[in-house]
């Protein structure tokens, strides 16, 4: 149990990939703090996690909002006395809202702003100063290769998870003289519900003949924790089968 007594906290513990972040981390042997927008899906995980005999903490917090986000981490050091790992793993794309960017509303583009790039940096801004008079700590955020590749209406999406990845850099080198060390994961696409042709689509979405998981990102999420992966700091690691790799050929 490499991460025994460890305290995490993983924002949209209560999505796909959080819940799947927090199982993760969990069987390892962390204590883990659910952060989500909603009480009902931190409870749920939360639940499921106390049944696998971890140590949970459902928050329900807007990490958009500053305030809240410093009370709720504050209460989760009180609860479990220390913080030793966070997650970034709330927000999205809002794909069911995605237009072009000439057509886009100013609410989504604010909103995806707002979630993916704010909400990570309050959550870091929040934990950080416990994590350096701990002199140890460990963050993962996680992104998207849409900004490294850009895609048809994600310029909102892409500039979060892009300036998010250009933080990361400055705070690594901010962080790793207090044994902090802080990365980013990009996945490629991960399906929710599998779709009739599951070879296509992934053939689709990778280079590989098979879809991303929730657990292929959670498990790189873990590595990313452990003391093998000690001496990574200020990178951005795709998990996207190779999807994001150079030109495809002529045909
Ligand atoms: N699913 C994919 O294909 C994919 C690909 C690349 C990157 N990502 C990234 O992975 C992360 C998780 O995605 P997912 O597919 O699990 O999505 P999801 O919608 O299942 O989970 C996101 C969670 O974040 C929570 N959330 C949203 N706004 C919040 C707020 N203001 N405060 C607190 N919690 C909030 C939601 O309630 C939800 O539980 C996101 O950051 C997303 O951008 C996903």
């Amino acid at each position: 149990m490499k991460l025994k007594e460890k305290v995490a906290i993983v924002s949209g513990g209560g999505g796909a990939i959080g819940r799947a972040v927090c199982l993760k981390l969990a069987e390892a042997g962390a204590k883990i703090a659910v952060f989500d927008l909603y009480q009902e899906s931190a409870d749920k995980v939360a639940k499921e996690l106390e049944s696998i005999g971890c140590s949970s903490l459902p928050c329900a917090v807007d990490i958009s909002q500053y305030e809240s986000v410093h009370e709720t981490v504050k209460q989760v050091h009180q609860h479990f006395g220390r913080i030793d790992m966070l997650v970034n793993c709330a927000g999205g794309s809002a794909r069911e809202r995605m237009a072009e960017f000439h057509e886009q509303s100013i609410d989504v583009i604010h909103e995806m702003l707002q979630v993916n790039l704010f909400g990570a940096l309050h959550c870091i801004r929040a934990v950080s100063p416990f994590m350096v008079e701990a002199k140890q700590g460990n963050i993962v955020n996680i992104t998207s290769i849409v900004a490294r590749c850009g895609a048809r209406k994600c310029a909102e999406y892409g500039a979060a998870k892009g300036g998010l990845i250009a933080a990361t850099k400055s705070l690594a080198i901010e962080l790793g003289p207090h044994n902090i060390n802080i990365n980013c994961v990009s996945p490629g696409r991960v399906e929710r519900t599998l779709p009739e042709d599951e070879l296509a689509f992934a053939q689709r979405h990778s280079v590989l003949n098979r879809i991303c998981t929730q657990d292929d990102i959670a498990e790189t999420v873990l590595f990313m924790m452990q003391p093998g992966a000690s001496y990574i700091t200020g990178q951005d690691l795709a998990v996207d089968g190779g999807r994001s790799l150079g030109l495809r050929g002529s045909h």
